[in-house]
């Protein structure tokens, strides 16, 4: 078991994220330590309660209320959120309530969102079930739900009460969702982290395997740097970019798939992009550059763009991306494993760039558009 402290500078708020197998055991115990005589309920996705639903209630109080969600992205509306609010209102649970949240993203997002504006808001403990939700959804504040008009549109940064990132869950994860986490740990490592690379490439068949040593130290890693970008983020505006490394082009194919390709097969083949263009514009070694291309393909995730897709949606996508600055998409440039550029050609602190066309198109071709 690891425990990784979560400190947010200058809004006195900590908060700790327990990693391990079993970890979840601990929940009653914490409750009882930092929200003694208050009530509990939980909002639950529906195909991670039909998993591990007797666990999640064996470490609630009896008669806790558990509130299933639909899976899927199809539940981060507005909709589902008023009707978790009227069933909680309606079960008359008032501020001394203690909301948990367990399950991927999605309801890491929704029911965060929930509890930082229920009664004006309640503290939240977030469970997740998914390896992206361990690694990176959970972690960092964002909660929110979609709109027509896009993702994430409406909602709040609150940070969590605590989060228990219990590997036991990720057993039962669909080979494809437990890869979209793997891509998010595999960025985080190749921006932030080279002991964390270089753990990853030579374990590889631990993780493959899921092995609970392997998944521990891998979400840990996550985590700490997840945790540390976003609080320093809040001093040296900015550094959060990071966390788009490979997600440019990312972004691009999902949305020329219409959001078809998994999430984290657009990272992965956006990080192959991204790093092919980093070379290109001479400032990744190719060595780093081979690594890294064979780590993303030896932990069985997607190199390349999907056959038959074209390069014209990608790029009319690329230019309408929200991080684009007046249609020129920007990206965040690989230096090393473990580094990334952090200033300009003015010495200015600066995370995310635009790049020229030729390079743009060295990085398309790479992953056969
Ligand atoms: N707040 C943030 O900083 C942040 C960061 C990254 C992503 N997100 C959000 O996270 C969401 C994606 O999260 P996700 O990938 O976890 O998706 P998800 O929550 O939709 O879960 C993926 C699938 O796995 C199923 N599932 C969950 N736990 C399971 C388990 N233990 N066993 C078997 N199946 C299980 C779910 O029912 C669902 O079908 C997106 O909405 C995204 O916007 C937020």
């Amino acid at each position: 078991m690891q425990r990784v402290p979560v400190e947010t500078p200058g809004r006195d708020v900590s908060y700790e994220i327990a990693v391990g197998d079993g970890v979840l055991d601990g929940l009653p115990a914490f409750l009882e330590a930092h929200h003694a005589g208050r009530r509990v309920a939980a909002i639950g996705d529906a195909e991670a309660l039909r998993h591990h639903g007797d666990r999640l209630r064996a470490a609630l109080p009896a008669g806790a209320p558990v509130l299933a969600v639909p899976s899927g992205e199809a539940s981060k509306t507005r909709a589902e959120k008023v009707r978790l609010e009227d069933e909680l209102l309606s079960r008359r649970l008032g501020r001394d309530t203690v909301l948990i949240g367990f399950g991927g993203g999605v309801v890491t997002d929704l029911g965060g969102f929930v509890a930082a504006t229920y009664l004006r808001g309640v503290p939240f403990v977030a469970v997740p079930t998914t390896l992206l939700a361990a690694v990176d959804a959970s972690v960092g504040g964002k909660t929110g739900i979609n709109t027509p008009q896009g993702k994430n549109l409406i909602g709040a940064i609150r940070q969590p009460a605590a989060v228990f990132a219990d590997i036991r869950f990720l057993e039962t994860l669909p080979e494809p969702e437990f890869l979209n986490g793997v891509a998010e740990a595999l960025k985080m490592a190749a921006t932030s982290d080279p002991e964390l690379f270089s753990g990853m490439e030579k374990g590889i068949g631990a993780l493959r395997d899921r092995e609970s040593g392997a998944l521990t130290r891998l979400i840990a890693a996550a985590v700490r740097i997840k945790a540390a970008v976003v609080s320093a983020d809040e001093r040296e505006s900015g550094l959060r970019e990071v966390l788009n490394f490979g997600h440019t082009i990312g972004h691009g194919l999902e949305h020329a798939t219409g959001y078809v390709l998994a999430h984290g097969a657009a990272v992965a083949v956006g990080m192959i992009a991204e790093s092919r263009m980093a070379c290109r514009a001479g400032f990744l070694d190719p060595a780093a550059e081979d690594r890294l291309h064979s780590l993303i393909g030896s932990v069985g995730l997607a190199v390349r763009a999907p056959d038959g897709l074209e390069r014209g949606p990608v790029l009319a996508a690329l230019g309408s991306d929200k991080k684009a600055r007046g249609g020129e998409p920007r990206y965040v440039v690989l230096e090393d494993i473990g580094r990334v550029r952090a200033r300009d050609a003015q010495g200015r602190t600066a995370y995310s760039f635009s790049l020229p066309a030729e390079v743009v198109d060295a990085g398309l071709r790479a992953i056969g558009l």
